[in-house]
């Protein structure tokens, strides 16, 4: 019988971290589906159109160099406001999310549109400050020279791409429960999700 967590939320608030956690936790599979959408945006830069770059994913897609880059993650962003792309990308998430060892997809609308019956939603958030700072020493200890400045307006000015956009918009869904990382430690924010979890697996 599969089980499924959704990990929502904006960038940088520790999806991945807890996501990781979590699927160690209990030994399910964990799909970052922020690839998928980086993916999609590194074949644009190549030159192909969003949709038709959505549909051409192959698995070795999700394992190129750069996928981690600001410029993947704008080109993403875009992306990811075209129905087509969101439309193609579809199934391959819904299958992942049947996996029969449980499985853990974080991204923006998992708990919302990708799989609205899972059996636990956390939406992940923090300040945007917080978040890009994060980020910026991430990308720092990574050996990137940027600015703090230059992160928190890429921050904010994703945040209000995905919030914006019409088709399926990072919201939170109404039974996730809502986890603000500001003012946790990673180990505190990984308990508390792994808590929420264990306790929703004993419930018959
Ligand atoms: O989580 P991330 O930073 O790797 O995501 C990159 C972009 O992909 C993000 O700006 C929005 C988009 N995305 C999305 O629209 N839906 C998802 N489920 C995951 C990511």
């Amino acid at each position: 019988m599969s089980f499924t967590v959704a990990i929502d939320g904006p960038a940088a608030a520790g999806k991945g971290t807890l996501s990781r956690a979590v699927a160690g936790a209990f030994g399910f599979r964990h799909l970052d589906t922020g690839l998928l959408y980086r993916a999609t945006g590194m074949r644009v830069l190549d030159g192909l159109d969003p949709v038709a770059a959505a549909e051409a994913l192959v698995p070795s897609d999700l394992e190129r160099e750069g996928l981690r880059s600001a410029e993947a993650a704008a080109e993403a962003s875009r992306a990811a406001a075209i129905p087509g792309v969101r439309a193609a990308l579809l199934a391959f998430q819904r299958d992942f999310a049947r996996d029969p060892d449980g499985a853990v997809l974080d991204g923006r609308d998992i708990g919302t549109v990708i799989c609205p019956e899972a059996e636990v939603k956390l939406f992940v958030t923090a300040r945007a400050e917080i978040r890009a700072r994060r980020r910026f020493e991430e990308l720092r200890a990574g050996g990137a020279e940027t600015q703090f400045e230059t992160v928190l307006a890429d921050v904010r000015e994703r945040d209000a791409r995905d919030m914006d956009r019409a088709d399926a918009p990072l919201r939170p869904a109404k039974d996730a429960v809502v986890l603000d990382t500001s003012d946790l430690t990673i180990a505190e924010a990984t308990a508390r999700a792994v808590q929420i979890v264990a306790s929703r697996r004993r419930m018959p």
